[in-house]
């Protein structure tokens, strides 16, 4: 999977100010050297993404937090110990060389260790932090593959590692660790549940805190298909199908809503972990169908579907 000619080129692009696209086990990152300010200016241009969404930087081991982070506080070594690398970030108090292009002028630095065999050997080869927002265009879908990539970015990137697709298909935990206690500020894959299970300490949401900090997907409609997306409990959309006129496609898990055998309903998977890997996947696949609305069927409450939930409620904006 790794070949070492593509690695050099990439790093070859990335030193001289370039934008490589890579693989993660989240989504697809669009990589630039984090000390480079001209580099990271190109990231928001090519994403189109305003400049008060900071930045994640990507590092190849626990070992380089100290070249960031200004305190790094005994918890955030046991989450890295516990999940990295892996699809959890941490926000810490940042040293005064972080480019505040990066942390759009913000005491705080995001880092993540990401735990993808290409993007690893990138950031080793590289030898620096790079930053990575997924490779889509400000409020799109983020990409899950390389051809996903392509449709949001070709043109605007340098160049396009292609790691196949992302195993985990939902992008990073992030929780602040520079406060008193852990704050969740974007769910992902790694639960709070599993987060405060590590540390032994209360985990609080962004939500619980009167937090001044920029929450991440602020933005009422984010990750979002192009087409008219709603979300419906499973009794709704049974009566739906039934009523709607308009074309539609429906993304769906329960076995009622399957049992219809409807070619307009897609089937997802009940098991969280692999609703996840094929999420993004399915809604870029609908939103190619040029139907006029797509219909998600909402999720259980359980805490292992509250990033799945988190990303269904942004694509629907509701
Ligand atoms: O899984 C991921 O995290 C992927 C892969 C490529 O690593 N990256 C990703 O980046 O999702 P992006 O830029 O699409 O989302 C990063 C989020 C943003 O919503 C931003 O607001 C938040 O991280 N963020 C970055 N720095 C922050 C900081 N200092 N404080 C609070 N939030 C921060
Ligand atoms: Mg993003």
């Amino acid at each position: 999977m790794i070949n070492i000619t593509e690695i050099n080129q990439a790093v070859a692009t990335l030193r001289a100010g370039g934008l490589v696209a890579f693989p993660t086990e989240t989504v697809y990152g669009l990589g630039a050297d984090a000390k480079n300010v001209e580099a990271v200016r190109q990231v928001f241009l090519a994403k189109r993404r305003p400049a008060d969404h900071p930045l994640i930087v990507h590092i190849e081991s626990s070992k380089e937090l100290k070249d960031w982070a200004e305190h790094i506080p005994p918890a955030a070594l046991i989450l890295a110990e516990a999940f990295w690398p892996g699809p959890l970030t941490m926000v810490f108090a940042k040293q005064a060389h972080v480019l505040d292009e990066v942390t759009a002028g913000q005491p705080t630095v995001a880092l993540r260790v990401p735990n993808h065999p290409v993007a690893l050997s990138l950031l080793k080869a590289f030898g620096g932090g790079l930053v990575a927002p997924s490779a889509n265009q400000f409020t799109h879908i983020s990409p899950t593959t390389a051809e996903a990539v392509h449709e949001e970015l070709a043109g605007a990137v340098d160049m396009i590692l292609d790691g196949g697709a992302c195993q985990v298909g939902v992008e990073s935990t992030i929780v602040d660790m520079s406060g008193d206690l852990p704050v969740i500020l974007r769910p992902g894959m790694i639960s709070s549940a599993d987060i405060a299970c590590v540390l032994d300490m209360t985990v609080l949401t962004a939500q619980q805190v009167n937090s001044k900090m920029r929450v991440p997907g602020q933005h009422l409609v984010h990750y979002a298909p192009t087409t008219k997306t709603r979300m419906m409990s499973q009794e709704a959309l049974l009566a739906y199908i039934e009523n709607t006129e308009s074309t539609f496609a429906v993304m769906a898990y329960s076995n009622a809503l399957l049992a219809l055998d409807d070619p307009r309903v897609h089937a997802m998977p009940v098991n969280a972990k692999a609703y996840a890997h094929d999420l993004y996947h399915t809604l870029r696949a609908l939103d190619h169908l040029d139907v006029q609305e797509i219909v998600l069927e909402a999720v259980p409450l359980a805490s292992e579907w509250d990033a799945i939930r988190d990303r269904l409620t942004k694509a629907s904006g509701e």
